[in-house]
């Protein structure tokens, strides 16, 4: 984005604030022409830093129970409109098994911020997965304390998944309602995840009501700022159960469309950013567009899939938000239709456990900390 931050340099801006611009200027960008150029540059990262592989992670979600508020999410713990299940150790460990049987090199589990799962069943799920299996194992548990990270992560846990999923002080209240007092802030913990060794993930919503491009520059500003492992991001998809379906928008031509022409410019524009990152083509885009949502995303940046490998019906039950339910029973989205759609559009299909070129670099400063340089990789 060179060109637009030296024009904005040339009217006098600070180089935060021209980057800034930049990033809003083809955040509101609709020159279908001039957007090849967004793509191209975000697909040449890709290739350069992530070659033409795509990751399988498969993910499992572990139980749809939740004792948080957020205003955007139907797992929130008033709402009483949606069935709840949990996982059993021994669901959650066949799950495991089943990902290295469709040849995965990975596992997510993840879940709402539910009580039952506690430290100590985490723990115990997390040695048994990894005396198992040669799984690489990601965690999506929400907020947690430092020890219960830190426990986590002893037991063999190797990547952690937070995103911060909106950066603007305006939304933040309206979103996250507070948490209880013992528990990090989602920046503190993030902190504490890298510095406990973790694999870090963040990332945020894009078109939440009331979120503006300014906001959502910013949000991309911040994701540069903590240069993550490991990137989520996708459209906000109102649920009806919520209170954010009835706030109101952002006025005057400002707020973000929750497109997915406009979580795709998000999603390349993250790639630009931080081209070390892995980025998963998020479910959100395929519930949006189920026969093309995964395909552009893999074009426009992203280079994981997290094919959802939970059992059916607890598919059915995690209704984060409306249609994913309905994604999981669409045809082609098995996880080996997933696979051979890959292939067929010409990207191969990793074996390995897909660590990101972030965390390869890190490894790989700290055991030649004098010939490759001892650069500091705390989150600024
Ligand atoms: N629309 C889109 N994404 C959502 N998430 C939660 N609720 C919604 C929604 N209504 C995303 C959040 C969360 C991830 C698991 O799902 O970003 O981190």
């Amino acid at each position: 984005m060179p060109k637009g931050a030296q024009g904005a340099r040339a009217r006098g801006l600070s180089a935060a604030a021209a980057l800034k611009s930049t990033l809003i200027r083809w955040l509101r960008e609709e020159n279908s022409r001039k957007l090849q150029r967004l793509w191209q540059r975000a697909h040449a990262l890709r290739l350069q830093h992530c070659g033409d592989t795509v990751h399988l992670r498969g993910l499992v979600e572990a139980s749809s129970y939740c004792r948080r508020h957020c205003h955007y999410c139907g797992l929130r713990a008033p709402n009483r409109s949606i069935p709840r299940y949990r996982l059993s150790q021994s669901q959650i460990v066949a799950c495991a098994h089943e990902a290295v049987r469709l040849g995965f090199g990975s596992l997510v589990i993840q879940a709402g911020e539910d009580p039952r799962l506690t430290p100590r069943m985490i723990e115990a799920t997390i040695r048994r997965i990894k005396a198992e299996t040669p799984l690489a194992l990601t965690l999506s548990l929400g907020a947690q304390p430092l020890s219960v990270l830190a426990r986590w992560r002893a037991a063999g846990a190797d990547r952690y998944l937070l995103r911060f999923e909106t950066s603007a002080p305006h939304l933040l209240p309206h979103i996250h309602p507070a948490a209880a007092s013992c528990v990090l802030t989602r920046f503190e913990q993030l902190q504490a995840l890298r510095s406990l060794g973790y694999e870090v993930g963040t990332g945020f919503m894009v078109g939440l009501p009331g979120q503006t491009f300014d906001d959502l520059a910013e949000d991309l500003l911040l994701l540069r700022r903590i240069a993550p492992d490991m990137i989520g991001l996708g459209p906000y998809i109102p649920h009806p159960s919520t209170p954010l379906v009835a706030a109101p928008p952002a006025p005057d031509g400002q707020q973000v469309p929750a497109t997915v022409g406009m979580a795709l410019k998000a999603l390349a524009l993250a790639r630009i950013l931080c081209p070390l990152a892995n980025i998963p083509a998020t479910t959100a885009l395929a519930v949006l567009d189920p026969r093309r949502g995964r395909r552009l995303a893999l074009a426009r940046g992203a280079n994981v899939i997290m094919p959802n490998i939970s059992p059916p019906s607890a598919r059915e039950q995690y209704q984060i938000y409306p249609g994913k339910a309905c994604l999981s029973e669409a045809a082609g989205q098995s996880p080996q239709a997933i696979s051979r759609a890959i292939r067929r559009m010409g990207y191969c299909v990793s074996k390995g456990p897909g660590t990101s070129p972030a965390m390869i670099r890190r490894l790989t400063i700290c055991e030649n900390p004098i010939r490759k340089g001892n650069r500091s990789h705390a989150l600024r």
